[in-house]
């Protein structure tokens, strides 16, 4: 059995490398530091009963070199840990739109396009994938360790993260995340397929209505467009292009909108008030389903068209060594 599981997201060689790195300053020192016990206390051990112990001056330098060289290898740690970090937090503008919602005790995942799965999520290699998740219930965790994926998905709001597949595969999907009786059976696949492969996989099954689309009709639903609309002196703030841009608040606070903004919006909507409009919508909080928040944000954002959830991928041109070699002439 391995010791790591298998690297299969972009991400997954620059965590175990900082994780091997971190293992190997954490046993170096270990071996150094046990090692000098066992001498020490062989070497200065009480050689007759009657032995008196010779005073002991500490060694500046050498204080000063056990603190300063330990305090630039933590440093390191830092730097390196932080670039991880932001790497992995930021998800890259040409990523497919996938929604996710936990619940006691699957994993239901709805495609931009309408396909809809459970306890599976089928993505292509070579492609930036980012996962915008809620609960239905309690906290979940979404973990693929061989993607080196892992994000906690909590009641009350949305949780991002992004992967990128480099290697066709199938890989386990788990929750992380103590969540009751069947928390263990709350696990699923990953399937990683090359880009003609997902192309097949998409065209093939029932897509259904698109996430935008579902979000729409829950728009009228719910009466949203009888103040959202676009008529003359419409009560609420239009919500035409507004996805990725900043809005001036009450206040004069300026925030961008982003889908936890629009969550907000919805389920407490008195939080944040659009500069020049009254206090007058309701809160939908428990009324709308977190797949219907999920369906409302994604037609929230098709509204946008520059952010509106890309079509299927094309295999993009020197995109992943592991992608499929296709011929470039028809
Ligand atoms: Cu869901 Cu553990």
């Amino acid at each position: 059995m391995p010791f790591f599981p298998e690297q299969a997201s972009s991400f997954a060689p620059h965590v175990d490398a900082l994780y091997g790195f971190m293992i190997a300053v954490t046993a170096f020192f270990s071996v150094l530091i046990g090692t000098l016990v066992v001498v020490f206390a062989i070497r200065y051990h009480r050689r007759s009963a009657d032995e008196v112990a010779t005073e002991v001056h500490e060694s500046g330098a050498l204080e000063i070199a056990w603190t300063i060289i330990p305090f630039l290898i933590v440093l390191v740690m830092f730097y390196w840990g932080a670039a991880v970090y932001f790497r992995i937090t930021r998800p890259p503008a040409n990523a497919i739109e996938v929604y996710v919602t936990g619940k006691q005790w699957m994993w239901k995942i709805q495609h931009a396009d309408g396909h809809r799965e459970m306890n599976e999520l089928h993505v292509p290699v070579g492609q930036p994938v980012r996962l915008t998740m809620a609960s239905e219930d309690v906290i979940h965790s979404f973990y693929v360790p061989a993607f080196r994926f892992k994000r906690d998905v909590v009641p009350g709001r949305f949780s991002t993260a992004w992967f990128e597949a480099t290697r066709p595969g199938r890989y386990h999907l788990f929750c992380a995340e103590y969540c009751g009786t069947r928390h263990s059976g709350m696990i699923g696949w990953i399937y990683a397929m090359t880009p003609s492969d997902y192309q097949a996989w998409l065209s093939g099954g029932i897509a259904g209505e698109t996430l935008a689309a579902a979000g729409a009709k829950r728009f009228v639903e719910h009466a949203c467009n009888t103040c959202h609309g676009e008529q003359k002196g419409a009560r609420g703030p239009s919500l035409i292009g507004i996805f990725g841009k900043p809005v001036r608040l009450q206040g004069g606070q300026v925030v961008v909108v982003d889908e936890a903004y629009i969550r907000e919006s919805i389920t407490n909507s008195q939080a944040k008030l659009v500069e020049g409009y009254p206090p007058i919508m309701p809160t939908f909080q428990g009324l709308i389903s977190e797949e219907g928040l999920l369906q409302l944000t994604a037609y929230i954002k098709s509204l946008s068209p520059a952010v509106a959830p890309a079509a299927p991928p094309a295999p993009a041109p020197g995109a992943s060594a592991a992608m499929e070699r296709k011929p470039t002439k028809p």
